[in-house]
């Protein structure tokens, strides 16, 4: 007769490897970082065993304190030609006693930046995935869950049903890889096989794609993880159409019963106008006192003249094509000449979008102020400072920063895609409802209506302060967020 074992409860604790390239604080360039730390944070809170991995930067080594794990140094792995030796060591992630799980090998990691356009980018991020699987073997630690995160640990799913089969360890592992970005899939030449370990395993890859000489990361992901997500529900619907699948659409069509759209949380610890130490005045929904004066403070710092009465945008983004701001050029100057506001930018990517914020910066000295770089106290004190915040992105994932807007009295002026339609509701004159402004065509006039109306609605300061304290009491935090990815790995690890 066979042995029955009861399911998987929801009381038992799960063994969960999440690894990602980046965590907040130890190495961010975007939402990824702010929600890998976040699912690592709460997940222990809800008392899992979770384990994330991430590479150690020169940055992170630079800034942060490391303990070796004595045990764990020196191992190799053999990557095509060559071998690599990577070690462990742990830092603890700030406000919570998790530590994690960093993989040095400075051959690989200690370069400027998070990611390179280096020939070795493919064995980078292969080697964070396998060296995440060889320590689990190493200390016997059987994951229920592994846990991917865009294409650089997308490979996972495949490494564990090739190159660690072997190995009972994994034998209930279940697999889960969230798309946070389609734009981004890691598509390498085919030649780079071997370097990944992959040679004889051909027989798995996409063969369209091997023969037509490359491989794709992301798209063998979506083969073989057992479970996908994406960080919004409409992004999950999204990607499987043409307009936003990137290619994937059909793969994702495929696999549509098990794509789940989670929206992100938000770490109200981090993003909190009433505690937050990286703003001049802090303040809450019942008294915007500080807020004013952050905004004063911050006109003042910047050089552009501060005027209660002239509403002040915010942007705080990565300058790329997603972000949407091949709209501005044809409506900023016209609106920056007829309207009095003040527009501050804080972005960090690519050259034309700098240059362009440039230019506008000069162009209207008085009324904009460009920060090129990263800067995460910076980026607070906008959300704190701005009456407005502008995401109008071509395509959102999920998009965190319009639910920080949210959270700081600054209302989110936002195109209805993936994560900004699920977090944003458009305002409604008629019944006091809403939180923000929303603009469906991807067109200079449409976003130039809705900043419009936007501005309209500010002379009305009854409303306005209604708008603005509807955003105030939205809640997106972790706390609710977090159960779905757990009754997620419930339903996949097998019974016990
Ligand atoms: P994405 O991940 O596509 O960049 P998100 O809105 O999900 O977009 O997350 C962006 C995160 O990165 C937010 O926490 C935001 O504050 C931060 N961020 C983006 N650009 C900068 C910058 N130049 N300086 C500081 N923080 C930034
Ligand atoms: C991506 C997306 C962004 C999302 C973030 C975290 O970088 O562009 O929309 O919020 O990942 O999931």
């Amino acid at each position: 007769m066979p042995v029955r074992f009861a399911p998987h409860t929801a009381m038992d604790p799960l063994k969960v490897c999440l690894v990602s390239s980046e965590v907040a604080p130890f190495a961010k360039t975007g939402g990824l970082a702010d929600v890998s730390a976040a699912l690592a944070r709460h997940l222990q809170k809800r008392k899992h065993d979770v384990r994330l991995f991430m590479p150690l930067y020169r940055r992170t080594k630079r800034e942060h304190e490391l303990t070796p794990v004595p045990e764990l140094q020196d191992i190799a792995m053999r990557c095509g030609e060559r071998t690599y030796y990577f070690s462990i060591s742990t830092a603890k992630l700030p406000k919570s006693p998790f530590k994690v799980w960093f993989v040095r090998c400075p051959e690989l990691y200690d370069r400027e930046g998070i990611y390179t356009q280096d020939q070795d980018e493919h064995i980078r991020f292969a080697l964070l995935s396998r060296a995440a699987l060889e320590v689990c073997q190493w200390t016997q630690w059987a994951p229920d869950i592994v846990h991917a995160n865009d294409w650089h640990t997308a490979l996972l799913p495949l490494y564990l049903r090739t190159l660690y089969a072997w190995d009972k360890l994994f034998a209930r592992t279940r697999t889960v890889l969230t798309i946070h970005n389609i734009g981004y899939q890691g598509i390498v030449a085919a030649d780079k096989l071997r370097d990944l370990g992959l040679e004889a395993e051909k027989r798995f890859l996409y063969q369209e794609d091997l023969n037509e000489g490359r491989i794709n990361f992301l798209k063998t992901g979506i083969l073989y993880a057992h479970a996908l997500t994406t960080v919004s529900r409409t992004y999950a619907q999204e990607i499987q159409g043409d307009e936003h699948g990137m290619g994937l659409q059909h793969l994702l069509r495929q696999r549509t019963e098990n794509l789940f759209g989670i929206v992100n949380g938000v770490d109200y610890e981090e993003w909190n106008p009433r505690k937050d130490p990286l703003i001049p005045e802090r303040y809450s929904e019942r008294d915007l006192r500080g807020k004013e004066a952050c905004k004063q403070a911050l006109c003042e710092k910047l050089g552009i003249g501060y005027d209660a009465r002239a509403p002040l945008i915010g942007v705080v983004s990565r300058l790329t094509a997603q972000k949407g701001f091949e709209l501005l050029p044809d409506i900023l100057p016209v609106l920056l000449h007829r309207a009095d506001l003040r527009l501050v930018v804080l972005g960090n990517g690519e050259e034309r979008y700098e240059n362009y914020f440039n230019w506008l910066a000069g162009a209207f000295p008085k009324k904009v102020a460009f920060r090129a770089g990263f800067d995460n106290a910076l980026a607070h004190w906008i959300e704190a400072a701005s009456d407005m915040f502008l995401m109008p992105s071509r395509y959102e994932p999920c998009g965190l920063n319009q639910m920080y807007s949210l959270r700081y009295g600054s209302v989110p002026i936002v195109r209805r895609t993936g994560g900004l339609a699920d977090t944003v509701a458009p305002w409604n004159a008629a019944t006091g409802e809403g939180t923000g402004f929303l603009f469906d065509d991807f067109t200079p006039e449409a976003l130039f209506g809705t900043l419009q109306a936007a501005l309209e609605l500010w002379r009305d300061e009854g409303a306005w302060q209604r708008l603005v304290q509807n955003g105030m009491a939205q809640d997106f935090s972790w706390e609710h967020q977090i159960g779905q990815y757990i009754e997620l790995y419930q339903r996949l690890v097998p019974p016990r």
